[in-house]
């Protein structure tokens, strides 16, 4: 067994070489302008550094609608959620089909240039349906669907330089780059982790369940747009880092980001969280309850039931699917329904508002939820002490 084939069969890269950037940095300013949002800014970069392979730019009609009414592309190959750059009405009556555009971020510096091979309307209505399974206009994914221009641009991309936003330099391993170190480290079987939140003990249970089946853990926290409310990134790592240190063996566990923006798809995200991951180089995804999931838009196991509408290794990529877990006061130790028999109220049980109440009031959730060096972190950034 080997790392993980990217997802088409080749690792997808959109970087123009060095030598040509400053020639399409001034062609990029004798081009059409669009400006990027923060998601698709972190797409494009996505799209470049080949965690959206096979994607080579934002998508076109044809793959558009089969995305969201078949979860494949128009070549057939799986994918869940899709990948647009959009813009007004009035923005898009400046722009001519065939021609290049220039994508720029807010502060006016150029990221890439956009083919652009289509310009196309589509049903906010019937993508948040597909995608998010609700037109409920309390779900985050609903809201940005809703908020986007009512134009499409479809085409590849070159990239020209990363966005100039770079956080957690020294956590930042592109798909290239992970690759390498799990062919130089000679790991054939390795686990990803997808959180948005920080790593408590139900977390640290279920990862260490597949680090007994695997050779190291790709612990990858997303660091794109998140919700108000959602714990931010700088916060999370350093929990992260304070419990890798504490609680993991340093030879196999690696911390790296995943800047994408959260779209709260649920059981859809699943399946471009795991083929995301695929991408990175890893064998084994995990998928927990309600995974990306939020308020009580998805079932408990929905994000895992998904799964089933794919043939066994169409995906390329092996899911481990956890039940509930919980630290049961009888086994004295972590367990979920599967392996512990006892009574409910043996389980040390908090909800994310208990245990946001007693962050903030300086009290730490009892170690049996959380690791202490991991909730006196959050206390110090809840209560305004600096991060060290
Ligand atoms: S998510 O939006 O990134 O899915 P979160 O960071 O809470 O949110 O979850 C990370 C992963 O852990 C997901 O796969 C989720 O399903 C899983 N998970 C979270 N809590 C539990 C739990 N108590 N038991 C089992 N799996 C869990």
């Amino acid at each position: 067994m080997s790392i993980s084939t990217p997802h088409g069969g080749k690792l997808v890269n959109r970087f123009v070489e060095k030598t040509e950037i400053q020639g399409l940095d001034q062609h990029a300013g004798s081009l059409k302008k669009v400006i990027l949002n923060d998601r698709e800014i972190s797409d494009l970069e996505l799209i470049a550094t080949g965690v959206f392979s096979p994607l080579e730019g934002f998508m076109g009609s044809a793959d558009y609608t089969c995305v969201l009414e078949t979860m494949r592309l128009k070549s057939g190959l799986p994918w869940s959620l899709p990948i647009t750059l959009s813009v007004t009405e009035n923005e898009a009556k400046e722009l001519k089909e065939g021609t290049a555009l220039g994508l720029y971020d807010e502060s006016g510096l150029a990221l890439a240039i956009l083919h652009l091979e289509e310009i196309f309307s589509f049903d906010k209505e019937k993508e948040a349906r597909l995608a998010y399974g609700t037109n409920d206009r309390s779900h985050p994914g609903v809201v940005y669907t809703h908020a986007q221009g009512d134009f499409l641009l479809g085409g590849k991309i070159d990239m020209i330089r990363r966005p100039a936003v770079q956080a957690f330099q020294e956590h930042r391993f592109e798909p290239a780059d992970t690759r390498k170190i799990f062919l130089d480290k000679g790991w054939s079987r390795v686990v990803a982790f997808q959180t948005r939140n920080p790593v408590h003990r139900a977390h640290e249970y279920i990862q260490k369940c597949a680090m007994e089946i695997t050779d190291a853990l790709l612990l990858h926290p997303i660091v794109g747009a998140t919700k108000k409310g959602d714990i931010p990134a700088d916060v999370r790592m350093a929990c992260y880092k304070v419990l890798l240190d504490n609680y993991y063996p340093k030879d196999r566990t690696i911390l790296s980001v995943f800047p994408a923006a959260m779209r709260y798809a649920g059981p859809k995200e699943a399946i471009f969280h795991a083929i995301c991951r695929k991408n990175y180089g890893v064998t084994h995804f995990i998928v927990g309850r309600d995974h990306a999931g939020v308020g009580d838009f998805y079932g408990t196991y929905d994000a895992q039931n998904i799964f089933k509408e794919f043939e066994p290794g169409e995906l390329g990529i092996q899911t481990l699917f956890f039940d509930h877990s919980f630290y049961c006061k009888r086994c004295l130790g972590m367990a979920s329904a599967k392996t512990c028999s006892h009574d409910p109220g043996e389980r040390i049980a908090l909800s994310g508002t208990k245990v946001r109440e007693m962050l903030s009031k300086g009290i730490k959730p009892p170690p049996e939820f959380s690791r202490p060096e991991v909730a006196q972190i959050l206390i110090d950034s809840m209560t305004g002490q600096k991060l060290g």
